[in-house]
């Protein structure tokens, strides 16, 4: 566990990591109007499990109709494809359709598939993965993994990390850069600040897609959680910033493409040598 511990510190700004404006270091003062700190469902422990699932389950279904899933294991694969025997850590893995899809299209991959919420693990558990030989299902918190140094190959985080703010963020990067050496992260990217603006407008964009896919009783919260997120997502430069945090010399690539439904960056983090 020798490796370095984030500095809290944006590399060359003087803003601490935890008053970092999701925007990053650079963001203008009206970008910075359009963040909050409210939680979303799924990361409260005074909402009801039934409540949670109803989000994470159109997540799901909305990753299989449009293909977000299979898209996103196409990404983790291309960054293992020159190892024989890769192995997987999945963290804030939700519904676990990301790590099925992982699965499914490598004959030798092993993955852990993890999430902090119990009642999740428990379900992924219960369903299909839970029966994979080359699946581990687990509780595992992305800011304190519980795994040796260079455990795995690649740790994978997708529509999760904006659910944490900033110093807990920086946390993840250093804790998954050290537990393997690649980090993906897959997010959402902060929208400008007229994006930002319409996001009131944007809504109802969101809840036609998301009536084709989800119940109308799922609607409310996954809605809730999806403004949320907006306010929460971080831009570019704080995705930089995030990584110099961790370790000042990370090395931090935006990959080319990005997922539809939401529609997601990748962004690689690699511990230096
Ligand atoms: C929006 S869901 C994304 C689920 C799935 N990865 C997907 O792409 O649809 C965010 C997930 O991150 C999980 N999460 C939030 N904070 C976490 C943490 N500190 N450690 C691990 N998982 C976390 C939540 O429980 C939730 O399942």
């Amino acid at each position: 566990m020798g490796l370095k511990r984030p500095n809290h510190t944006v590399d060359g700004m003087s803003i601490p990591i935890d008053r970092m404006p999701r925007g990053g270091p650079d963001a203008s003062w009206p970008n910075r109007l359009f963040e909050t700190g409210r939680l979303e469902f799924t990361d409260r422990y005074d909402v009801s499990d039934t409540v949670k699932q109803k989000v994470i389950g159109t997540l799901e279904r909305g990753g299989e109709r449009f293909g977000t899933h299979r898209h996103n294991a196409v990404r983790v694969l291309k960054q293992v494809a020159d190892i024989a025997n890769p192995k997987i850590l999945e963290i804030g893995a939700g519904h676990g359709r990301l790590s099925a899809e992982i699965l499914a299209r490598h004959p030798t991959i092993e993955v852990t598939v993890s999430d902090l919420d119990p009642a999740s693990v428990d379900k992924i558990a219960a369903g299909p993965l839970g029966a994979n030989p080359r699946a581990t299902v687990r509780v595992i918190d992305a800011t304190t993994i519980d795994a040796p140094d260079n455990a795995y190959d690649l740790v994978v985080f997708a529509a999760a990390l904006h659910h944490l703010p900033p110093k807990a963020a920086s946390q993840v990067i250093a804790d998954a850069t050290r537990a393997g050496r690649k980090f993906l992260v897959i997010d959402l990217e902060r929208s400008s600040t007229l994006g930002l603006f319409c996001t009131p407008m944007m809504m109802g964009f969101i809840a036609a897609v998301s009536l084709t896919v989800t119940p109308p009783s799922a609607l409310p919260p996954f809605l809730h959680d999806a403004f949320i997120s907006r306010l929460r997502s971080y831009s570019r430069s704080a995705f930089r910033a995030l990584g110099a945090a961790a370790d000042p010399a990370m090395v931090v690539e935006f990959l080319p493409g990005r997922s539809r439904y939401p529609p997601m960056l990748a962004v690689l983090y690699t511990r230096p040598q």
